[in-house]
């Protein structure tokens, strides 16, 4: 790994700034996908990543030229990922979106009763704004608009001027009360409007857009489904490339579960038991979905996996070794590992900072054989 580089330096001064809609933890370097769709794949070709967290995987697919299919459990992954897939073409389309969608809740604001939102949801919030932001995810919600959707999950909370909540943490929403008393910071609590927020929101997302050539409806297929039944067909992939879950390292329920609570997730704990990271469940869990990965995959084509190395309460699980070692029987003898190259996360790219879960992540590269067996299954 460390010959090729993919882990060193940063990419996000040169990615596409669609890449940066909104904050998810355990989301992939673009840089990273970008080489690795440039090595295995050709224009045209179509590309699942069926734990698609933020939609790197897919947005990457389709800014080069790729198709994207993608799966995800939760609702917050899936509308990251259709969100980057849907975007507007550019600036222009995208600020006619949201001047539709800031008339909306011009319209529309004063219908909601806050008494129906839950108090932890409203403590984060100015009753003004948050009468705006619900009316917001309402017109998305309506219009099936998963781009705005997006932009406003991007914006939901942290403690900087553009965005929506009184002070809070941006990754996780944890109000900071105590850093930011109310006496001391007033103006850190007061009324943020949504428009002039929403609007320079747009303007980052477009500031270096990369899209070339915007893609078409038919070159994408998002779902909000779960990998152990993928909704695809039967021989219909040319590429898997995907980083998925590893065991319990990181919450992808519960740090979410502001932008999950507006996107029509009220119980993170629902989402969480749904989620492929249990201990007591993971490895057969992943044996299925490493069985559908192999029978949506063409014959012959590669499925390339980011996988860590898990470290808590003292004990380690090498996710890498244990899917490396499990793919070929989980898949009747049609998956072999073809390479697994290892390298060490620099401490600045760990998604928990200062923690020991995750030290080492390895590539995983597996075949599907050309004489597949396996009999012809169809969820799609
Ligand atoms: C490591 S993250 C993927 C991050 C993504 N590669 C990115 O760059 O943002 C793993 C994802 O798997 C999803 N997930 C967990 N279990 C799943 C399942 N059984 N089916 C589909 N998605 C699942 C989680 O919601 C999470 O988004």
């Amino acid at each position: 790994m460390k010959e090729l580089g993919l882990w060193n330096g940063s990419f996000n001064g040169r990615e596409s700034t669609l890449q940066q809609l909104a904050p998810y933890i355990g989301k992939l370097k673009s840089g990273i996908v970008r080489s690795l769709i440039r090595h295995f794949t050709k224009p045209g070709d179509w590309i699942l990543d069926p734990f698609s967290g933020s939609g790197v995987v897919p947005l990457e697919a389709l800014l080069l030229g790729r198709r994207a299919a993608a799966t995800d459990l939760s609702i917050y992954g899936y509308c990251l990922t259709r969100g980057k897939a849907e975007s507007p073409a550019d600036i222009d389309d995208a600020v006619a979106r949201t001047g539709r969608m800031l008339r909306y809740v011009e319209r529309h604001k004063s219908d909601f009763d806050l008494r129906s939102v839950s108090e932890w949801v409203r403590s984060f919030f100015h009753p003004k704004t948050l009468r705006e932001i619900l009316a917001a995810y309402e017109f998305c919600h309506a219009k099936k608009d998963y781009f705005l959707a997006a932009c406003l999950s991007g914006i939901l909370h942290h403690q900087r001027p553009g965005f929506l909540s009184y002070p809070a943490s941006h990754m996780v929403p944890y109000l900071r009360t105590q850093l930011f008393p109310r006496e001391v910071f007033p103006h850190l609590y007061e009324y943020r409007p949504l428009a002039e927020r929403i609007t320079k929101k747009i303007h980052r997302a477009y500031r270096r857009s990369l899209i070339v050539k915007k893609w078409n409806r038919d070159s994408y297929d998002i779902r909000l489904a779960d990998a152990r039944r993928l909704p695809f067909e039967c021989n219909s992939m040319d590429f898997v490339l995907t980083s998925p879950p590893y065991y319990k390292a990181l919450d992808y329920a519960r740090d979410n579960r502001l932008r999950l609570w507006f996107l029509g997730e009220p119980d993170w704990h629902k989402l969480e038991e749904r989620l492929t990271t249990r201990v007591g469940t993971y490895e057969s869990e992943m044996k299925q979905c490493l069985a559908e990965i192999s029978r949506v995959l063409k014959p012959g084509s590669y499925c390339a996996m980011v996988v860590g190395e898990v470290r808590k309460n003292g004990k380690t699980r090498d996710t890498g070794t244990i899917l490396g070692l499990s793919a070929h029987e989980a898949s009747g003898g049609d998956l072999t590992l073809d390479s697994m190259l290892e390298d060490e996360i620099p401490a600045v790219r760990r998604s928990r900072r200062g923690t020991s879960t995750t030290r080492t992540e390895k590539l995983l590269v597996f075949r599907k054989t050309l004489n597949s067996t396996a009999k012809i299954i169809s969820h799609a």
